[in-house]
């Protein structure tokens, strides 16, 4: 339920400048106002973020994006289609805009997205301005799904505010889609599956080019990591490894075992990722576990994004 105390109450520290922790449907961000550069330093700050990785301002729809950026065409028909929703687009900042240079970290875009969450669109209704919002985690590690993985996570300092909305129900970062002109290229996949937009617009996204500075660098290779390591594409466990089961991939030989969606339905599983992550994470750390094996999981809908983190996880660490 709302509980309207409460949203004015983390208004009025975003307001002043503070963060606050908000539920979206995809996972929980870490909140500012977009339109101060002193609170968006503190967004960076808090995660121990490299500030050349820019920041989603969350806006109540297309009315307030147009403050903010240039939406052509194409931006307007997935905007029509997935707004409010775990799409985030990427366009060109206005010429004359107040967002907070910050939040575009130096380039000449912006990204932007209408979160469908009741209580984030509570939240920016409240403020009346964008929000900045990457997810709720120290930089490079897992994305949080319940504000207990905020409150236990490590932001350092933490947050002014928690707000709990509950577990995020998809789970899964919003799939980040730049619009230049008439081409579409897919910078993350994440919680709106490619083939979804790729029908509604009519249109197939592209590839990013494999740039040195990636180009989100949400994209850097070693990215939402447990403590664990993860070993991919697993028929079962070793005797010292977590098990993570997809479908009736399941393992019985492991005594941490959990199964991202027994049914093998890939909505449930990114509903779950990060979610198990955690939970196998403090069990390897309990039973001095070095690592998880995590069964296949199909690469079509939610897959492709939950296939992503599952890589980026498994990515060597500096
Ligand atoms: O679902 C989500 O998108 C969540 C919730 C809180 O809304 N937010 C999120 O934010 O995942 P964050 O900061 O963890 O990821 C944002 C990604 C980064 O990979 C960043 O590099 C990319 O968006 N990004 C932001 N602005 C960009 C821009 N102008 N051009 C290219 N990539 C951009
Ligand atoms: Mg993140």
């Amino acid at each position: 339920m709302l509980d309207v105390n409460k949203i004015e109450r983390a208004a009025t520290i975003i307001r002043d400048g503070g963060l606050v922790a908000m539920p979206t449907e995809t996972v929980y961000g870490l909140a500012a106002d977009a339109m101060n550069d002193g609170a968006v330093a503190r967004i960076f700050e808090a995660k121990g973020r490299p500030t050349f990785n820019p920041l989603i301002a969350h806006v109540a729809g297309a009315e307030m994006a147009a403050r903010f950026v240039d939406i052509p065409p194409l931006a307007e028909t997935l905007i029509d289609a997935f707004w409010p929703g775990p799409l985030t687009l990427v366009l060109p900042r206005r010429k004359e805009t107040a967002l907070s240079l910050l939040v575009s970290a130096g380039l000449e875009t912006a990204a932007i997205r209408a979160p469908a969450h009741k209580t984030a669109r509570a939240l920016i209704a409240a403020v009346d301005r964008p929000l900045a919002a990457p997810s709720a985690n120290r930089s490079g590690r897992l994305s949080p799904t319940t504000a207990d993985h905020v409150r236990n996570g490590d932001l350092a300092p933490p947050p002014d505010f928690i707000i709990d909305g509950g577990p995020s129900a998809i789970g899964v970062e919003s799939a980040i889609v730049k619009v230049d002109g008439d081409t579409l290229t897919l910078l993350r996949p994440g919680g709106l599956p490619r083939e979804a937009i790729e029908d509604a617009a009519g249109a197939i996204l592209q590839t990013p080019p494999q740039a040195e500075q990636p180009e989100a660098p949400g994209m850097l290779a070693s990215h939402y990591a447990p403590s664990a390591s993860l070993r991919l594409n697993a028929t079962s466990a070793k005797n010292d490894e977590a098990f993570l089961a997809f479908g009736d991939r399941t393992d019985d030989g492991s005594q941490a075992t959990v199964n991202l969606s027994a049914s093998g339905d890939l909505n449930e599983a990114a509903a779950n990722l990060f979610r198990y992550l955690h939970n196998l994470d403090e069990r390897c750390a309990a039973l001095a576990f070095k690592a998880i094996a995590v069964a296949p999981v199909p690469n079509h809908g939610l897959g492709e994004a939950i296939n992503d983190r599952l890589a980026r996880a498994a990515a060597p660490r500096e």
